[in-house]
């Protein structure tokens, strides 16, 4: 135990937390007094702090470190923290300054890339070596912390009402002088009722007469490159499609589109990452489903979202991604679930009305995928399911159940089986009936190998596993995932590798034996923590998930966000699987604990390391992928009988 003070954080608007998360738990596990202040700080935030600790930790992950850094010699100068250290790190980015500029400014450690942890732990022991620990203050730190708010008041499982919708619609239309044009319920439902539509088709992938859908991502500035782009997926034969949002409409600014658009259109390149809905308002949207004609979706994770849903359903989408929980806790800082679920319970009344005046069933999705790292099944699918419960209490029929590939095939076929089976039975228990319920196979969502022979067996063999798992749908990756966002061609080669896994998959057992056990253990955590929340809440579903948030019955690792314990802590097994390392406060019995506990013994006996060392599986996990330290895909695959017939796997472009 050495005791020195580290505060540590983020800087900027980037919201990964994957590597701070690390970088905390380490620290803690070598004795230091680890103040943490998670992501996007101002360098104002760390200066406040900076007098109680021997050092001081930035990460910045977003490339754009010069910029947040600019005023730090001159906080140095005004806060006087001569006997503190800092450390820069995280992803730099080339043309955002060399190590001499960050040293010249006054940090005394800068590293620009990735960097081993143990190369870390070992400079900060030589830095602080003979240094005097701070004196702790527990008070002060806990006064200086940034306040985390709760709304007044509860959230509650009611229908939303008429007056209250109606009020609050007013106000969600003038957000954007396109708002208006998606006043008139009546006319977008004439025009919504014309367009082919998500729900109508999965119903025909549940019953077996088609085959898992496989959905592209693409987004750009315009609206005429999106329908081009959207033309050319048609054409491959790709029958329901989305757009991604870009980040401005993802943070609100249509200011900030607007000024996108216009240097898209001069420039000729689309300058933002995804399509700016908003801004093109209900006319441009029209002429998007007009010209395409497929089952149209928008996807985002928008903080107000409320304006997005009503534009995107006034323009013809019939399919609208997002939740209280899953476009909250993984994405941003401080966003109070109470908040969030209210402002959620509106697109889903909205929802609801269609259906409710017009007959229009509309899907809305959760994504289970959540921080997309070392999730285990059962908080991916008890999220899910609370998510369904307030979509349907406010009217929706049809719901589609998102769940992210984690890398175990019996494990994820698990996860697929019992989010559907979990998802039907608590809907008709809780007495709603006739409720379409879907399941999304998401390709895996944590980092991905750079290297292209890689990512292309990684994107096959997910194509089996999704088949294989029976989901209604599956979202592809691409082989430049790591690389960039991609564009038209590197989808469509993508859903080529895809679909000759699909047609594989037939020649595939599955270990039945192996995948009933993981599904009974997935299935007894989500009662566990379904029970929990509800009793939580006072039988109250929004209630308990703010108070289960609260108390750790809810808790999602690697989140960035104020309202997550961030007790929860997870690592993979000798096959792959995700396992809980640490339970935090969920709420299992023993058994599940020994479970996941004599699991984890296990990897730590294969890999040699002591049980103060967990971080460094963590580290290994998230790791392990990216840089290719595995040796294939699914990691389970060892276990697995081998396929009906031999094959080669020869991955060309054609
Ligand atoms: N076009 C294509 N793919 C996109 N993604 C995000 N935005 C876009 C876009 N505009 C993909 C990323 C990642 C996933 C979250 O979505 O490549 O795989």
């Amino acid at each position: 135990m050495n005791g020195h003070t580290i505060l540590l954080g983020g800087i900027g608007g980037d919201s990964h937390s994957v590597g701070l998360t690390i970088l905390r738990q380490s620290l803690s596990a070598h004795g230091y007094q680890v103040r943490y202040l998670g992501t996007q700080n101002t360098l104002s935030d760390f200066f406040q702090m900076a007098g109680m600790a021997n050092l001081v930790m930035i990460s910045s992950m977003d490339g754009h470190a010069r910029y947040y850094l600019r005023e730090f010699p001159s906080f140095r100068r005004e806060f006087k923290t001569n006997s503190t250290l800092w450390y820069l790190g995280g992803n730099l980015g080339s043309n955002s300054g060399s190590e001499r500029d960050y040293l010249e400014m006054g940090f005394n450690r800068v590293f620009l890339n990735f960097i081993e942890l143990e190369t870390v732990l070992d400079m900060l022991t030589r830095d602080l070596n003979g240094t005097e620990t701070v004196a702790n203050y527990p008070a002060l730190w806990e006064q200086s912390m940034p306040a985390t708010f709760s709304l007044p008041g509860t959230a509650s499982d009611a229908l939303v009402d008429n007056e209250t919708f109606e009020t609050s619609r007013q106000e969600v239309l003038e957000q954007w002088k396109t708002g208006s044009g998606a006043r008139l319920l009546a006319g977008n439902a004439r025009f919504l009722l014309r367009q082919p539509s998500f729900p109508r088709i999965q119903a025909q992938t549940r019953m077996g007469q088609g085959e898992v859908l496989v959905q592209p991502r693409s987004g750009v500035a315009l609206v005429g490159e999106q329908i081009k782009l959207f033309k050319n997926f048609k054409r491959a034969g790709v029958k329901v499609l989305s757009y991604q949002v870009d980040s401005l409409t993802r943070n609100n600014n249509y200011v900030g589109a607007e000024e996108a658009i216009v240097e898209s259109r001069v420039s000729g390149v689309s300058t933002i990452n995804g399509f700016p809905v908003i801004n093109h308002g209900v006319t441009g949207l029209r002429r998007v489903a007009q010209q395409i004609r497929v089952p149209l979706q928008t996807r985002h994770s928008t903080r107000d979202p409320r304006l997005l849903a009503e534009i995107s359903y006034a323009g013809g989408v019939t399919s609208f991604e997002g939740g209280a929980i899953c476009y909250n806790i993984p994405y941003y800082k401080d966003y109070p679930l109470r908040q969030s679920l209210k402002t959620w319970q509106y697109v889903d009344r909205l929802t609801g009305l269609y259906y409710e005046r017009y007959g229009i069933v509309l899907d809305r999705e959760f994504f289970g995928t959540l921080t997309a790292t070392l999730i285990p099944p059962s908080l991916a699918i008890a999220v899910n399911l609370i998510e369904a419960i307030l979509a349907v209490q406010q009217g929706v029929k049809c719901v589609s159940l998102g769940y992210a590939e984690q890398g175990n095939r019996a494990q994820d076929i698990a996860a697929i089986r019992t989010l559907r089976a979990m998802g039907e039975e608590t809907l008709r228990r809780m007495g709603h009936r006739n409720i379409q319920v879907n399941t999304v196979f998401q390709q895996y969502m944590a980092a991905f190998p750079a290297n292209t022979a890689h990512a292309e067996e990684l994107i096959y063999n997910s194509a089996i596993t999704a088949t294989l798992s029976g989901a209604t749908r599956v979202i592809v990756k691409t082989a430049v995932e790591a690389i960039k966002i991609p564009v038209l061609s590197d989808n469509v080669h993508s859903m080529g590798l895809v679909m000759r896994g699909m047609a594989e998959a037939e020649n595939h057992f599955v270990d039945e034996i192996r995948i009933a056990e993981e599904c009974a253990i997935t299935r007894r955590e989500v009662d566990a923590i379904m029970e929990a929340v509800i009793m939580s809440g006072g039988g109250c579903i929004a209630e308990g998930v703010a108070n289960a948030f609260n108390r750790g019955i809810l808790d999602i690792p690697f989140s960035p966000s104020n309202h997550n314990r961030h007790e929860v802590m997870t690592a993979r097994d000798v096959d792959g699987a995700v396992r809980y390392l640490s339970c935090g406060q969920l709420p299992f019995d023993r058994e599940l604990r020994e479970f996941h506990a004599s699991k984890m013994a296990e990897r730590r006996r294969a890999e040699g390391l002591l049980e103060n060392e967990n971080y460094l599986l963590v580290e290994r996990d998230v790791m392990s992928i990216p840089r290719e330290q595995y040796e294939c895909w699914p990691l389970d695959a060892h276990l697995e009988p081998a396929p009906l017939e031999p094959f080669a796997l020869t991955m060309n472009a054609n």
